[in-house]
């Protein structure tokens, strides 16, 4: 599926879901954005930019029902995208008392779709569809919503059904090459509508459209910021915990680092982190974590040198899922045991992140702990309470937050990196002391000329991948039989998708060259140019 075509197609939030209640958890900043998701894909984007205006803002599933939006008292509800078209056998419906709240509405694409269709405009499939950019042409003088913004702008677009006509009451505000109908409002009612995407960064207005409706429309306070974001998690932090004690698992990812920091500013030394080093890491990065936390932040850390535990735990192992198994088990007895010798605490902080709570289905009180997002996952019959004060963010605030804190530009930028470590990128071996050596010199080589090339954060990973295989070469006149090593760098925005990274022809040959000659057991470099689909992003 191309760019063009993957807007608007794909689904969020199934319709079963339970429905998170983020809003009732808050006790300042009220005056939220719902963004309502009828299955476009970039449904959370939506809610991201809104919050990007400093407006609060939560994703829930179309279905919510009217009572659900009544009780949050939101100031405004935009109505997302979606991949149907509103005559499809159970295409998701819009309830009509939902535009009669008092609370303004903004449709996008499918979402303005569905507020014609029910409102009476007239909506058509219409026989070529619009994808991609397109020329939106604004009538007069644009009205509320698009007033004052230049007459003619690119927009971005992806559909099919088309409005033609706008439902009584309503002024058309602008076409599009493909629609005649591109954007509408009924300002007396609060309704208002757009075709195209203003979430995208194809449509260059699009942030300050939903700008002008959050502000102007809905008179949303733009009060949500890191800053802001700190003061209230600190407040809840203290109230939940009181005086009791708290372990935090530190991996040394954004997430746990973040977490754990906004913990020990509300509480101080209540808090301990335990970082097991099970050896799997890459080149320094133990040192890194446990300098930043125990030297700099003086955040009592209790760092467990496991790497001969988990070394003899992965002995003769080759198969992937055993590896992750054998790791997460080894893993879960370490910290265990550190909890165990640490007494009497009674929380554990998990950085849980708003998508994740999104993609498990939401739930209320007893969190899901996913394996994906922990080394190996703890199980979720530890007895203890969770501190989550990352649950209602998006990575991105996540990353704020965590600069807004003084976090190290390493840590705050740092790719993902997963939990299994290194173990699970020696292919097709078994991960020995010397392997995972060999691979970490050479990761260690791929990450300094990332980032010295500058494109260390534009790329969603950066990694090695060591087969167990050899190769034969020639070096120096002589007969060498060595590793091969692949590179593996990806562009993604979730993880969901990825495409392989262009990396330039120089920096290539610079990063081989490396490798092979500071790498006495690597002979050979090969690149990966796989996307996901078909391929993933970790090799096992
Ligand atoms: P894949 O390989 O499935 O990876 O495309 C998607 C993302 O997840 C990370 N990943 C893991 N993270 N434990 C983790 O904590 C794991 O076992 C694991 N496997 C993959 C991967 O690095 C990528 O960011």
């Amino acid at each position: 599926m191309t760019e063009l075509e993957s807007i608007g197609h794909g689904s969020a939030i199934a319709a079963d879901q339970p429905v998170e209640d983020l809003a009732a958890e808050r006790e300042v900043a009220q005056g939220e954005v719902l963004v309502l998701d009828y299955g476009g894909q970039y449904s959370q984007l939506i809610a991201r930019r809104v919050r990007e205006c400093g407006v609060f803002s939560e994703l829930l599933p179309h279905h919510v029902g009217v009572d659900e939006v009544r009780k949050r008292n939101p100031k405004g509800l935009i109505l997302s995208g979606g991949p149907a078209s509103v005559y499809a056998e159970g295409a998701p419906k819009l309830d009509p008392e939902l535009l009669e709240l008092g609370v303004p509405v903004l449709g996008i694409c499918y979402g303005m779709q569905a507020l014609v269709l029910t409102l009476g405009g007239k909506v058509e499939g219409a026989e070529i569809g619009e994808f991609g950019r397109s020329k939106l042409t604004i009538f007069e003088d644009g009205g509320r919503l698009l007033g004052g913004l230049p007459a003619e702008q690119t927009c971005w677009m992806s559909h099919r059904d088309t409005v033609y006509e706008a439902p009584p009451g309503f002024n058309a505000l602008a076409r599009s090459t493909g629609s005649p109908v591109a954007a509408l409002e009924d300002v007396e009612r609060g309704l208002y509508g757009i075709q195209f995407h203003p979430e995208v960064v194809h449509t260059p207005y699009g942030q300050q459209i939903l700008t002008r409706f959050l502000e102007d429309v809905c008179g949303a306070e733009r009060t949500w910021s890191p800053a802001s974001i700190i003061e209230e998690q600190i407040d809840r932090i203290r109230k939940q915990v009181g005086d009791g004690q708290v372990i935090c698992g530190l991996s040394g990812g954004v997430d746990s680092s973040v977490a754990a920091l906004l913990v020990h500013r509300a509480i101080g030394d209540q808090l301990t982190c335990v970082f097991v080093d099970h050896g799997l890491m890459r080149k320094n990065e133990g040192e890194q974590v446990i300098s930043a936390f125990r030297d700099t932040f003086k955040v009592p850390l209790v760092a467990v040198d496991a790497e001969d535990r988990f070394l003899r735990v992965l002995a003769g192992k080759s198969d992937p899922e055993d590896k992750r198994k054998a790791i997460g088990a080894e893993f879960i007895r370490v910290f265990e045991e550190e909890a165990v010798r640490l007494g009497d605490a009674k929380f554990l902080v998990q950085g849980t992140l708003y998508s994740d709570v999104i993609e498990s289905g939401g739930g209320t009180g007893a969190a899901t702990i996913k394996s994906h997002h922990n080394v190996g996952g703890l199980p979720d019959d530890l007895e203890f309470d969770l501190v989550e004060p990352l649950r209602a963010l998006f990575k991105d605030e996540v990353r704020a937050v965590g600069a807004e804190l003084g976090l190290p530009e390493r840590l705050v930028w740092r790719q993902p990196f997963p939990g299994p470590g290194l173990a699970i990128r020696i292919v097709g071996g078994e991960a020995t002391k010397e392997r995972l050596d060999t691979l970490r010199n050479c990761d260690y080589i791929l990450q300094d000329e990332i980032r010295k090339a500058g494109l260390y954060r534009e790329l969603w990973q950066s990694f090695c991948v060591l087969p167990d295989i050899r190769t034969v070469g020639v070096q120096g006149d002589e007969r060498t039989y060595g590793y091969v090593v692949a590179i593996r760098a990806v562009t993604s925005d979730d993880a969901m998708t990825a495409d392989w990274a262009r990396l330039p022809y120089d920096l290539l040959e610079q990063i081989a060259s490396r490798m092979i000659n500071e790498v006495r057991e690597v002979n050979r470099v090969v690149l990966d140019i796989t996307s996901k689909p078909p391929g993933t992003i970790e090799w096992e």
